[in-house]
């Protein structure tokens, strides 16, 4: 009888013990300590205190990044929701200097509209175009070479945790169709060179095809064509064809003969000025 009542703490006692030397507390014990970091966090980030993480990266709040103006504590800027000190530039962002206005804040947008009034200099890039903030990657690929990296901008782009937010990943998703359609257009610029063209009051437009014409080295010259770039036939580019390749003969709907041009002939005179 005393057996019976005992058992289920005989199998209590068991799962405990099984538990502990299967490292499941240690999960357990992770998960608290986690949950702990990111309510300290908190609460230091909302008290706008600058929060070193465990990376060495620091995470500002709009309030304490306002501070860094001066060439006493430093002069650093934001982009993109990334930090950069910027101080060892002083003689372009330092107090009276042309471009102070980018420091303290978040101007991004104003990297690429060149308008730095109050209103301009917003981290707000939704207006710009994929290109465009292909151009402001190249201004953050700038600063990471050229500055100190310190840390995040808690705000659109980055979460309290440091943690990117959603519009961090929309524009990520921009970058890479922006990045996309640039390596196709280098294909077909690769697979198609552009023309040399040159133009004179008396004769007009002439296009010709060279070893090197449109920056596109290669072993064979082509003849001049036009390239249209949509099915509809409606713009259209000068390119130099391989009249023997694959790519000419996959895309003939795409390339017309220049009106009152030889066929073979590597040069042409164009009647109208576009190229
Ligand atoms: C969208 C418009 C523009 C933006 C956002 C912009 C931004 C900047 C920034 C951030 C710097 C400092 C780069 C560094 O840290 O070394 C800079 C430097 C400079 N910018 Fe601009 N700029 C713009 C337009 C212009 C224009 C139109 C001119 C000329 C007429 C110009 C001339 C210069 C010069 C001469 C420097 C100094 C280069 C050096 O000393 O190394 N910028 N620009």
């Amino acid at each position: 009888m005393l057996y019976n009542k005992y058992v289920w703490l005989f199998f209590l006692g068991s799962t405990v013990y099984m538990l502990y030397y299967s490292d499941y507390y240690k999960t357990v014990e992770k998960y608290f300590v986690n949950q702990y970091d990111s309510i300290v966090t908190l609460i230091k980030v909302t008290s706008d205190q600058e929060i070193r993480t465990k990376t060495g990266e620091i995470l500002f709040t709009q309030n304490a990044l306002k501070k860094y103006t001066t060439l006493e504590s430093g002069l650093y800027l934001s982009i993109l929701g990334q930090v950069f000190d910027v101080s060892s530039g002083a003689k372009h962002y330092g107090p009276g200097e042309t471009y102070h206005v980018f420091t303290g804040c978040d101007g991004s947008a104003a990297f690429i509209t060149g308008d730095f009034t109050a209103s301009g200099l917003t981290d707000d890039v939704s207006s710009l175009t994929n290109k465009q903030i292909q151009s402001l990657i190249n201004w953050v690929e700038f600063y990471r070479k050229t500055y100190v990296y310190k840390g995040k901008l808690i705000g659109r782009y980055y979460n309290k945790d440091g943690s990117p937010t959603i519009e961090r990943h929309k524009l990520e998703e921009r970058i890479q169709i922006a990045m996309k359609r640039d390596s196709i257009e280098e294909e077909r610029k690769t697979r198609f060179p552009p023309c040399n063209v040159e133009w004179d009051a008396t004769s007009g437009t002439r296009v010709w095809c060279s070893k090197n014409s449109g920056g596109v080295t290669r072993n064979w010259i082509g003849v001049p064509r036009m390239l249209y770039d949509n099915p509809g036939l409606k713009n259209y580019r000068c390119a130099c064809i391989r009249l023997e390749s694959k790519e000419y003969k996959e895309n003939l709907g795409m390339i017309r003969v220049y009106d009152g041009c030889d066929e073979n002939s590597t040069i042409c005179m164009i009647k109208s000025t576009a190229a």
